[in-house]
């Protein structure tokens, strides 16, 4: 459990909050280059860390990330024109380049020098591996980009998405390393049978109480939790949770491997930027089709919308005769299953209500440790990982070995979690 004040101090983003301020110290994904592709094309709304943005891409296809109202008469600049390098506002016709500049102030006479003193709010923006990243922290603390490994595979080898989960940002990162869950929220009800092709499946359902063994380190920490299969052989799982909202989940061996970024969007709403890539070859269409259907590792979306299709409004599609027969929730899809769960509990958890055992060791640490770096910087001490790109070359890992080793003492699981 937390104290009603360390959840609020964890679960607040806003301008000015402690956690707010810490995440703003680093850069932030923030929506796909697919949605903004070509030149003067429609700008897209951006909540983020509790502000309301929009991005646009001018006819020289930079990127600006800027305050949604006009600093006239505060209407939305969404309906504006994106032309000949700015975003120009409908309704008085005032524009504005990338960097929050007012470039014309057609309304004001023509000797007015009054758009000198105008300036819309503008973050800066990199764009790298099709997704687009801001930066709203003070300019001289802007550090490099994280580096993680999906950003070096060629295009092919990755598929990205996003959507919006309907509760805060530490709710839905706690449902993601929570490995314990996936014996049971994840699981069939005929685990011999459906899982026989993937073995990690029957490893989950033979150990349903793993132990857990979290250490920490410059990122943020890796989370091992081990199961004992096999008759008697260890199988570790290795998640990774980064600094501020980064997650790495463990692939079956073989499979592709899944990043995903919980960026708040508010303290109510989570905006969720997933990469899914392989290191060894190009993407399949098989695996391109189960991704944007939902069916595994993203979340299928209402067309034209961040919504995802199974959702609180409609109870995640629950079928309760599939719940009888065949799966331990009757919802369809990891995803689904996962966010039926984490919105459940509202969109912000009262914590202190909570009843904590030995499976929550994960989630117990990533709390403390992220009030912690928010408190240390409230004393002047700056996140080095903001400032550490190279601190992100890490991955997830999950193996099956024979003795009874602790993950962390055996040199060659530790060199597969690293990125060279
Ligand atoms: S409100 Fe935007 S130009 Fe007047
Ligand atoms: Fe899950």
């Amino acid at each position: 459990m937390l104290s009603v004040e360390d959840n609020e101090y964890l679960t607040g983003t806003g301008p000015g909050t402690p956690m707010g301020t810490f995440m703003r110290r680093f850069w932030m994904p923030f929506m796909l280059s697919d949605e903004i592709a070509e030149p003067d094309c429609p700008p897209v709304r951006v909540r983020l860390l509790g502000e309301d943005l929009l991005a646009f891409r001018d006819s020289k296809g930079r990127i600006g990330l800027v305050d949604e109202y006009c600093p006239h008469r505060r209407v939305s600049l969404f309906f504006g024109r994106n032309e000949a390098c700015g975003i120009r506002c409908v309704y008085h016709g005032w524009k504005f380049d990338v960097d929050g500049n007012c470039v014309d102030t057609p309304s004001e006479p023509s000797d007015s020098k009054f758009k000198d003193k105008v300036k819309l709010k503008s973050y800066p923006v990199r764009e790298k591996a099709g997704i687009v990243w801001a930066y709203m922290g003070p300019q001289a603390l802007m550090g490099g980009l994280p580096e993680l490994e999906w950003m070096e595979v060629p295009e092919d080898h990755r598929y990205q998405s996003r959507w919006y989960q309907e509760c805060n940002y530490a709710q839905a990162v706690e449902g993601e390393i929570d490995s314990a869950h996936v014996s049971f929220l994840h699981s069939k009800l005929d685990n011999d049978a459906v899982n026989k092709a993937a073995l990690t499946g029957a490893f989950f359902a033979e150990d349903t109480a793993p132990k857990w063994k979290v250490t920490e380190s410059d990122f943020g920490m890796t989370l091992g939790a081990r199961r004992v299969v096999d008759g008697g052989r260890y199988y570790w799982r290795m998640n990774q949770w980064l600094y501020p909202f980064y997650t790495m989940i463990a692939p079956v061996p073989g499979e592709s491997r899944t990043v995903r970024m919980w960026v708040p969007a508010d303290d109510h709403h989570c905006n969720i930027v997933c990469i899914t890539y392989r290191n060894d070859r190009p993407v399949s269409e098989q695996e391109l089709h189960n991704w944007r259907t939902g069916a595994a590792a993203h979340a299928a979306v209402l067309p034209g919308t961040l919504t995802p299709a199974a959702n609180m409004g409609n109870d995640y599609n629950i079928d309760r005769d599939l719940q009888r027969t065949a799966s331990f929730t009757g919802i369809k899809g990891i995803r689904a299953q996962d966010a039926a769960m984490t919105e459940s509990a509202g969109a912000i958890v009262d914590r202190s209500l909570e009843h904590l055992g030995t499976s929550d060791t994960a989630i117990i640490k990533m709390r403390r440790l992220l009030i912690d770096a928010a408190k240390k910087l409230e004393n002047g001490e700056e996140p080095a990982p903001a400032q550490n790109g190279s601190l992100y070359r890490v991955r997830s890992h999950s193996v099956v070995i024979d003795g009874q080793d602790d993950f962390d003492d055996r040199p060659d699981i530790l060199a597969a979690m690293q990125v060279i």
